[in-house]
């Protein structure tokens, strides 16, 4: 693989810069987002292979529209002007935008005529998705149109001896179905871009840069069992082998056998000398008598911190913390429109731990997005059990158990929720779906079960589909799914007399109860 290829992504704001960055990888082109304001100078010094302008809200006409060194035309290097993107490389090269007040919104289709590199392959009328207000009516100098719509003869343009290509529409998205095509064009044939980027190079070119920054220090990592620290593990793993030293707390909060799981997985058939910690007593004695949700996220962060530190104090040589920090968690954003100044999204690190042992961080996913991390740990050998797993929040069942948290309700939980997992699983919904799970109500209602009347507790259904954990959407899990979800539950775990389905989406609710 060619190590320094890359197509660099300004974002002017776009809902779908990331969207664009992924694509650019399915194309085998490592690609990375960067402010729109990123001075010419340090973009070359980058040595790209290929630029691209995302789209955005703004109009060039806004006065606070944000707007990139004007220097970066001039590099010698190839630029893809995405919407907004393309309307400013016009209005910065001296063509004409015009503004418009009404929006063209939705489908349209894109004719096209003369063979070109960026359309080849793509068929001569073809779908893609418009969004933008203002609209491109004069080119700049040494611009042809490459394709049109019915509402302008200007939505791909080209300046062949640039390798400068704008285009009004977005091809990153799903209702765009040859928008892929046309990015493969531009980072293979206009950026000559070989392509090579897959999780296979990538796991190549990251184990001699993990031995090399390691050297011979111990690596410590906090063990959750969630997708992101078991890629990191395994690949850190794969990379210094026991000198990785992961820890995993019980916190007493966790679902039903997720410890022997993780144990057997990672101790067990990978090896690893995981530190495995029964916390549970410690975590549900303070939690007792707590019923105040922010509260019990306090006690249950603290808790973890003191018990994780001190297990980490024991590790002798430990020179690096490790974290399965990912692309989205540090893509540096710019609020458009705004000041200026960057942003950089902070992720926890665990306690005060790295201050005070002198530890460096060692994130060693920090470049990939979530669909990538996947990859690299199926590459790894970790089972789909834990790499295709749902995101599980770090206070756990904790904020699952509404109110005071009591090892009792825990069992119920617990019992009620692997139900709920293993259907899901069984009817195919489960990997589908972004969360799905059970929450106890410690409401008490009548019912009957035989001829006897009952007095128990509520379980409420949670299914949600959301992109990012920001919105969501409730999952139309369909009835007879949930029919013997609710009878299995009331059937089997002991405690349990009413089951409930969660309609709300978010917002207006959370994902979570608390
Ligand atoms: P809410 O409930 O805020 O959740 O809509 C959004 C997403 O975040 C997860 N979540 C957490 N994850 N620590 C975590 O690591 C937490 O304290 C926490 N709280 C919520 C939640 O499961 C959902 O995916």
């Amino acid at each position: 693989m060619n190590q320094n290829e890359s197509i660099v992504i300004l974002d002017f704001g776009s809902q779908y810069s990331q969207l664009i960055a992924r694509r650019i990888r399915e194309c085998g082109v490592f690609s990375k987002i960067v402010p729109f304001n990123i001075p010419a100078g340090e973009l070359r010094d980058m040595r790209p292979s290929g630029i691209i302008l995302s789209g955005g809200p703004a109009s060039v006409y806004s006065k606070n529209a944000p707007v990139c060194d004007k220097k970066i035309f001039s590099l010698g290097i190839p630029i893809l002007g995405i919407c907004y993107g393309f309307q400013l490389l016009v209005h910065m090269l001296g063509g004409k935008v015009e503004r418009s007040k009404s929006r063209e919104y939705g489908r349209a289709e894109l004719r096209s005529g003369t063979a070109n590199a960026f359309l080849d392959g793509v068929s001569s009328l073809t779908t893609v998705w418009m969004s933008h207000g203002d609209k491109v009516l004069r080119l700049p100098d040494g611009f042809k149109p490459i394709a049109g719509t019915d509402n302008t003869e200007f939505a791909a343009a080209e300046n062949s001896s640039t390798r400068t290509i704008g285009i009004q529409f977005h091809p990153e998205v799903a209702h765009t179905p040859e928008g892929i095509k046309m990015l493969r064009n531009f980072c293979l044939r206009t950026c000559g871009a070989s392509g090579s980027w897959t999780m296979s190079s990538f796991i190549k070119k990251s184990i001699p840069e993990i031995r090399g920054k390691a050297r011979d220090r111990n690596v410590i990592l906090g063990l959750s069992g969630g997708v992101d620290s078991s890629v990191a593990a395994a690949l850190i793993h794969k990379a210094i082998g026991r000198r990785l030293r992961p820890i995993f707390v019980n916190n007493g909060l966790l679902r039903k056998d997720e410890e022997k799981r993780v144990v057997e997985v990672f101790a067990r058939n990978m090896k690893m000398p995981l530190k495995y910690v029964d916390a549970s007593k410690r975590f549900l004695d303070r939690l007792k008598g707590v019923s105040d949700p922010e509260r019990k996220r306090k006690i249950i962060g603290r808790e973890f911190v003191k018990v994780f530190d001190a297990e980490a104090a024991k590790i002798r040589n430990a020179g690096f913390l490790a974290q399965g920090t990912t692309y989205p968690d540090v893509i540096e954003s710019i609020p458009i429109g705004g000041n200026p100044s960057a942003m950089i999204k902070s992720h926890h690190n665990v306690g005060g731990l790295p201050k005070r042992m002198k530890l460096k961080l060692l994130e060693p996913l920090a470049q990939l997005f979530k669909d990538e991390v996947r990859e690299v740990g199926r590459q790894l050998g970790l089972p789909d059990e834990i790499i295709m797993r749902q995101p599980f929040p770090g206070p756990g069942l904790g904020v699952r158990v509404v109110g005071e948290v009591r090892r009792e309700y825990l069992d119920i939980l617990k019992n009620a929720d692997s139900i709920v997992v293993e259907e899901m699983k069984k009817s195919g919904l489960y990997y589908k779906t972004w969360q799905t799970f059970a929450v106890l109500l410690p409401v008490k209602t009548v019912g009957v079960m035989g001829d006897e009347r009952t007095y128990d507790n509520v379980v409420a259904l949670r299914a949600v589909d959301s992109s990012d954990g920001m919105t969501a959407d409730w999952v139309r899990v369909p009835y007879d799914l949930l029919a013997k979800i609710a009878n299995r539950i009331i059937n089997e775990v002991d405690g349990v007399n009413r089951v409930v389905f969660d309609i709300t989406s978010k917002p207006p609710g959370t994902i979570e109860w608390e």
